[in-house]
């Protein structure tokens, strides 16, 4: 399925729900790596009702060690917020949003996030097409 954005006028986006692995493929509470046109994602499956917990997708990249370790944090939350903990230097992340709730001063840094479906039992990332 393509949906084409017509919110962005400028330049014209094109999304597309991408097929990234099976919900069994993640484990809960534990990060994942994936690979979509040669980007770094890291998917998170949270506990939930039924162990069907959300999933998110943040960049892997983690933006203060410049490394690609995102998926190996460790998983938490700060008030009602699901947070990762990037290994490296442990600045804290919003699963929800890639803002950094803690950034140990240094300066302000996100992850880039991405809508997340499920389908069928697959998950699906919605992605900018490169063109
Ligand atoms: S994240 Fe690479 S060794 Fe811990």
């Amino acid at each position: 399925m393509t949906i084409v954005s017509t919110a962005e006028k400028r330049p014209t986006r094109t999304w597309e729900w991408v097929r990234v692995c099976a919900v069994a493929d993640l484990e809960p509470e534990r990060g994942r790596a994936a690979l979509i046109d040669g980007v770094q994602l890291a998917l998170f499956l949270l506990h939930g009702p039924d162990d069907g917990g959300p999933i998110f997708a943040v960049s892997n990249l983690d933006p203060y060690s410049g490394a690609n370790v995102i998926s190996r944090g460790i998983v938490g939350t700060r008030a009602d917020a699901p947070t990762v903990a990037s290994p490296m230097y442990k600045q804290v992340f919003d699963l929800r949003t890639g803002a950094c709730l803690d950034t140990l001063g240094k300066d302000e840094r996100s992850l880039e996030t991405w809508p997340v479906a499920v389908r069928a039992g697959d998950v699906f990332v919605r992605w900018a097409a490169r063109s």
